[in-house]
């Protein structure tokens, strides 16, 4: 199990220029408990997964060149999101404030390798720029490291300004760039 408290740091940056953060609580005194998944966090990860990824997601990408296919897109990102709570849940975690989930990590390992994937991370809009995510991700590092990983690797689209700031500034190096394609049979 993995848990870790940490004090809600206060908020950086201008709401207006980032899009983020439009009604964060102002206290700074809270703490964060960054901890393990446990399974009735479910419905809260998978509608944080639903609503964090607008604008940054695959999916709608594709839904806004070829339309709607199978189901809204946040519908998949949700599914995607749940996959990894079905199949990892030890290694999934969460950031709770009170009785409240802001935000979680999905994890993944791949042992021959050494390296730890961290699948999906998302803080909820109004909890972001206080360090929530940063805290999810350097969780994830950790918990990676006691399951024996050497490793970690992550993926964030070039259209996504918060993750190219965001990983950067926890020392991941960029090893490269990936165009992806969608086609009607
Ligand atoms: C990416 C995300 C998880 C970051 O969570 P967060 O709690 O806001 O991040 P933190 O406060 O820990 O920020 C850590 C660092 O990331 C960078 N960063 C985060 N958000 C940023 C933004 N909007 N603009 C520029 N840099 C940003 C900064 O370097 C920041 O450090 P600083 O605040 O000391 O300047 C959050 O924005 C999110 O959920 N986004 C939508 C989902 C998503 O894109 N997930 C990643 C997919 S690959």
């Amino acid at each position: 199990m993995f848990q870790t408290l940490k004090r809600l740091a206060g908020k950086k940056g201008s709401p207006e220029g980032t899009g983020d953060n439009p009604s964060a609580p102002s206290s700074p005194d809270e703490l964060v408990n960054i901890r393990s998944y446990r399974r009735p966090d479910r419905r809260a990860i998978l509608e944080i997964a639903r609503e964090a990824f607008s604008g940054v997601s695959l999916d709608e990408n594709i839904e806004q060149a070829f339309g709607a296919v199978g189901g809204h897109w946040t519908e998949h990102k949700k599914d995607a999101v749940d996959y990894d709570l079905q199949n990892n849940p030890s290694l999934a975690l969460v950031a709770e404030l009170g009785d409240e989930i802001a935000g979680f990590a999905c994890n993944r390992i791949y042992p021959a390798r050494s390296t730890g994937h961290i699948a999906n991370v998302a803080v909820e809009e109004r909890y972001r720029r206080r360090k929530i995510g940063r805290w999810l991700v350097e969780g994830s590092m950790e918990l990676l490291r006691q399951k024996g990983m050497k490793y970690v690797r992550i993926e964030t689209l070039e259209q996504n300004e918060r993750g190219r700031n965001f990983y950067p500034a926890l020392g991941f190096e960029e090893i490269g760039r990936q165009i992806f394609y969608f086609k009607r049979l």
